[in-house]
């Protein structure tokens, strides 16, 4: 019972990091977009600070959380290839957001590195990452 609640929470946090990091990209898109106007792109700075601040790293660490309170109350999920994919899969994603926190940083300081075309593209890369994330703990393939 506890571990459908530590699932149910999970999947709750887990939606919410990933609306936090479906948007940041699509802030620097508008804040490269408009880099000579400073009045838009000072309220892009403090957008892009609090979703980042108070909502997506918040919902990285919950989801975190009870993905590993769940592995606590039932170890037999530590003995599972495809939960050992999803792992791997986990931590570029990570990757993934810590990345989207040194761009934040940088736009922050108007150290603009990336085109708004890259920004798009980048975008996307989270997406890719919970097509295979979900594939994984729902279809449980148990090919290795
Ligand atoms: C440290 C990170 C994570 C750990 C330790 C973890 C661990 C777990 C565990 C133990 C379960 C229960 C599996 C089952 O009942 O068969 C689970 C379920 C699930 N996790 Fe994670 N998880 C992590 C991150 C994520 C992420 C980032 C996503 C989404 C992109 C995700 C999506 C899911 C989904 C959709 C389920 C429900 C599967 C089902 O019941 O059919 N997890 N997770």
């Amino acid at each position: 019972m506890l571990v459908l609640w530590f699932k149910a929470l999970h999947l709750i946090a887990m939606v919410a990091w990933f609306a936090g990091m479906f948007y940041m990209f699509r802030l620097f898109v508008y804040h490269v977009e408009n880099r000579d106007r400073p009045e838009v792109t000072a309220l892009l700075k403090i957008m892009a600070e609090r979703l980042y601040r108070y909502i997506t790293t918040p919902a990285m660490i919950a989801t975190f959380v009870f993905g590993i309170a769940m592995l606590v109350v039932n170890p037999g999920y530590l003995k599972l290839g495809w939960m050992h994919l999803k792992w791997v899969l986990v931590f570029g994603l990570a990757g993934y957001h810590g990345f989207v926190g040194v761009t934040r940083r940088r736009f922050a300081a108007d150290d603009i590195r990336l085109t708004s075309k890259q920004c798009r593209i980048l975008n996307e890369v989270p997406t890719l990452f919970l097509i295979a994330i979900v594939l994984l703990a729902v279809l449980r393939p148990n090919f290795f």
